[in-house]
């Protein structure tokens, strides 16, 4: 008997809740194509945010194996389980402060460890969807699938992704029959893309004439002057043109071909990463001797013990 696929869905919302609803109606929808699935409810599991410690970074970088030093969380264990597992997998996030939640962000920032130690995550061999969900109206969510792609790109293709807006009591989702019937879509669109050679997997979900040709996101950056645009989260280049009376965008090819997230793209930035710290170790000594100023500098306030 052949092993049936599955799709493996992270909640980052309440139990229950708006983006865990949408969640299930996905992977509801991916079972009619007889995909199985299982879900992460991140606000149930024990998830630390990254101390900044560099140990993953630093054993890398002397070629041992990276490991995070945050022992007493399941956040290496949610990121194995996404990361490594031959799985599709749908995110479902909700918005706060205009971006992705605090859970999914800790456990996005945790994620160097796996992928140095599995650099071949990077080879964007699983497809995926996300599900970002907002309580206001879209002016307060134009962040959302920005935020989620960063993490998204790295290791999946992009299959489908949307954006909810208006719904913030909890389930108040289902009030709303048309983002219940497309997230139905956004999980048939998932498990069909897992049926299928990952050459041949396009992306099925809404675009514009501006949306980067990676993560389909609409954010673009102006880092000098116009008509120069970039995708902040793919670092993929495009000119903003008038075609008729239409504003358009034509991205660049060769930009396009290396997004941020490819393999080339990530293992150029570690090289840099590396030269930096050979700098560093180079300078070490007189780093030390400057730091001293600002070692004990500064009145750090804290709460009142008890
Ligand atoms: C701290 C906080 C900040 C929020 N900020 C935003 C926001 O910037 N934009 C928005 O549309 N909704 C915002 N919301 C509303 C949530 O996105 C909304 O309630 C969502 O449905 C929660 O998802 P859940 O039901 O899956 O937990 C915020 C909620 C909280 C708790």
């Amino acid at each position: 008997m052949t092993k049936k696929k599955k799709i493996i869905g992270l909640s980052c919302g309440r139990k229950n809740g708006n983006s865990e609803c949408l969640l299930k109606e996905a992977l509801m929808g991916a079972e009619e194509l007889g995909v199985e699935s299982e879900i992460i409810r991140a606000m149930e599991l024990r998830v630390k945010p990254c101390k900044g410690c560099e140990t993953c970074t630093m054993l890398m970088v002397r070629g041992k194996e990276p490991v995070c030093a945050i022992k007493d969380d399941d956040v290496p264990w949610i990121l194995e389980k996404v990361l490594l597992e031959d799985a599709g997998f749908i995110l479902a996030h909700p918005l706060y402060h205009l971006r992705a939640n605090g859970y999914f962000e800790c456990i996005h920032e945790r994620m160097l460890p796996v992928m140095f130690k599995h650099p071949e995550i990077l080879k964007k061999n699983k497809v995926g969807g996300i599900i970002s969900v907002g309580g206001g109206e879209p002016e307060w969510t134009p962040l959302g699938l920005t935020s989620a792609n960063i993490f998204v790109q790295h290791s999946w293709r992009l299959v489908d992704q949307m954006q909810v807006n208006f719904c913030g009591r909890p389930a108040s989702v289902l009030l709303h029959p048309e983002y219940i019937e497309r997230a139905r879509k956004l999980g048939r669109n998932v498990a069909a893309a897992m049926m299928m050679p990952i050459e041949e997997v396009r992306y099925m979900g809404e675009d514009s004439a501006v949306s980067c040709p990676v993560c389909h996101c609409n954010v673009l950056k102006v880092p000098g002057r116009l008509p120069e645009v970039f995708c902040p989260v793919c670092w993929v280049r495009g000119k903003v043109h008038m075609e008729g009376t239409e504003m358009k965008v034509t991205w660049d090819e060769e930009s396009k071909r290396i997004p941020r997230f490819s393999e080339r793209g990530v293992f150029s930035h570690l090289d840099l990463i590396k030269n930096l710290q050979k700098t560093f170790y180079e300078n070490e000594d007189k780093v030390k001797e400057m730091k001293k100023k600002y070692e004990h500098y500064g009145n750090i306030v804290r709460p009142q013990a008890g």
